[in-house]
C-alpha cells in the first residue's frame, strides 16, 4: 500500500512532469498534469494509441471541477449524487481553463471527475492541480485492476506506481456529457444508467462509442479549426499560413516543434491551430509529420480536422 511519503513523492513527480500510476476506485490510472501540455503528450505516447482521444480530468472534490467547466443544475445534480465517485461529466470548459487543449483534444468540453479511492484523493491533493488520467494499459490491453497490473505493461513508463490495492469496482466510470444537445451516457461504467436516471428524473439517450462503426471519431464531435487545412505541404501556397514541423525558415513564425521532436509537436498542436485560426487566416498548410510514435496520433487529429465537415 501506497504511505504518506509515497504519495508525496508521487505529487512531487507529477508536478515536476512525470508521470504518475495511481489507483482509483474503477481502475488504476496513468496520471499527468493537466495544465502541463508536453506531460499530457507524454501520456499519449506511453500508451502507444494511435489517435488522440479525450481524457478525464480527475480533482479531489466537486469545488475543484466546478472552477474547471461549466456545469448545469442538472450536471450540478448528478456531481452532488455521486461524487466521489465512479462518474465521469463533460461539460463546457470554463472560459479560464487551465487543462491542456491537448487533454480535450481541441474541444471546447471536458470530461471530469472525483475518484473515490482513498489514495486518489490524497493524491490529487497533494499534487494541488488537476490530473488527466486515462486507464493505466497499453492501448488494446485490458484496463488494469492491481498495481502489478500497471507494473507489467507500463513500469518503465511511469515514475511511480501508487499501490492501492485490487479496484473495488473494476470498470471505468459512466461518461455523461452535458452539451448544448442536453445529457447524453457516452460510456456505461460504475454507476448504472437507471441510478443516473432515477436522479435525474427523466430518461437520458445513449450515444455509445460503437453506435456507428462505420464513421470511427465521428461520435465524438471532433475538433476543426475554422481555417481550411491542406496537409503534407513542403511550402504554403498564396493566402495560406504555413505550420511548420522543424526549426524555422523561411516560411513564418509557426512551428510545431523546433527541434522536430513528435512529443514537443503533441503537446503543441490543437493550441497552435486554435491561435493561428484567432487570426482569421482562412487556409493553413501543415508540413508533413513522420508517421511513427506520435506522429501518427498527430496524423490522425490532422486528417480530421483537414476533413470535409457537415455544416450542421
Ligand atoms: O474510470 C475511469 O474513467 C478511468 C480512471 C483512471 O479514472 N479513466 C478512463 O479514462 O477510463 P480513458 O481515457 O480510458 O477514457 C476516457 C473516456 C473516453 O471514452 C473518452 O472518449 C471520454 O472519456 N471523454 C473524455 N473527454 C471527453 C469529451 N470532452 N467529450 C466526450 N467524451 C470524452
Ligand atoms: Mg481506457
Amino acid at each position: 500500500m501506497a504511505s504518506p511519503h509515497d504519495i508525496a513523492a508521487a505529487a512531487q513527480a507529477l508536478r515536476e512532469g512525470s508521470l504518475v500510476a495511481f489507483p482509483t476506485e474503477t481502475v488504476y490510472g496513468l496520471g499527468a498534469d493537466a495544465t502541463n501540455d508536453q506531460a499530457v503528450a507524454r501520456v499519449y505516447a506511453a500508451k502507444g494509441r494511435p489517435s488522440f482521444n479525450p481524457l478525464i480530468v480527475h480533482v479531489p472534490g466537486a469545488e475543484a471541477a466546478f472552477a474547471l467547466g461549466k456545469f448545469s443544475a442538472e450536471a450540478k445534480a448528478l456531481a452532488q449524487a455521486f461524487w466521489p465517485g465512479p462518474l465521469s461529466l463533460v461539460v463546457p470548459r470554463a472560459e479560464d481553463c487551465p487543462v491542456s487543449l491537448l487533454a480535450s483534444s481541441g474541444l471546447e468540453s471536458i470530461a471530469i471527475r472525483v475518484p473515490s479511492h482513498p489514495v486518489a484523493l490524497e493524491f490529487l491533493a497533494a499534487a494541488g492541480r488537476p490530473v488527466v488520467a486515462p486507464s493505466a494499459n497499453p492501448s488494446g490491453k485490458i484496463s488494469p485492476t492491481t498495481a502489478d497490473h500497471v507494473r507489467r505493461h507500463l513500469k518503465d513508463k511511469v515514475a511511480i506506481v501508487l499501490d492501492g490495492g485490487r479496484c473495488k469496482v473494476g470498470v471505468e466510470s459512466t461518461v455523461v456529457s452535458f452539451l448544448e444537445d442536453g445529457p447524453k451516457l457516452l460510456r456505461h461504467g460504475g454507476v448504472p444508467r437507471a441510478e443516473i436516471e432515477k436522479c435525474l428524473g427523466h430518461p437520458i439517450a445513449h450515444e455509445s462509442h460503437s453506435a456507428r462503426p462505420h464513421a470511427p471519431g465521428q461520435l465524438l464531435s471532433h475538433y476543426a479549426p475554422h481555417a481550411e487545412l491542406r496537409l503534407n505541404a513542403d511550402a504554403p501556397r498564396e493566402g495560406e499560413t504555413y505550420l511548420g514541423f522543424g526549426p524555422l525558415h523561411a516560411h513564418g513564425p509557426w512551428t510545431l516543434s523546433p527541434t522536430g521532436d513528435l512529443v514537443e509537436a503533441a503537446a503543441n498542436l490543437f493550441r497552435l491551430l486554435h491561435e493561428i485560426d484567432a487570426t482569421g487566416i482562412p487556409r493553413i498548410a501543415v508540413a508533413p509529420i513522420p508517421h511513427h510514435g506520435l506522429g501518427e496520433a498527430i496524423n490522425d487529429r490532422l486528417l480530421r480536422a483537414a476533413a470535409p465537415r457537415d455544416t450542421a
